[in-house]
């Protein structure tokens, strides 16, 4: 989850090259300029409004949206389906 624009954005913290978080685990996943998300491993940069790769070895793939609502502040994950087979 992250602010940007003013605007509330949810995506698994997981990149599209490789399956790592894009934070490496210390939480920072702003580019510099704070324009773009940023995978720390091999620098792919994502929109943080569609979650696009606009640059890197993904490019052209999505992080994975999460279903999220806010009620009274507090911001609540929608489970995942269960898979039926
Ligand atoms: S793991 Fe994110 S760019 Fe390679």
């Amino acid at each position: 989850m992250a602010r940007f624009d003013g605007k509330l954005v949810g995506y698994e913290n997981v990149c599209r090259h490789l399956p790592l978080s894009l934070d490496g685990g210390d939480g920072e996943i702003f580019s510099r300029d704070g324009r773009h998300f940023f995978c720390q491993s091999h620098g792919a940069l994502y929109e943080p409004a569609t979650g696009l790769c606009v640059r890197g070895p993904c490019e052209g793939a999505r992080l994975k949206k999460l279903k999220f609502a806010v009620h009274d502040g507090v911001i609540w994950l929608e489970q995942n389906s269960p898979e039926t087979k």
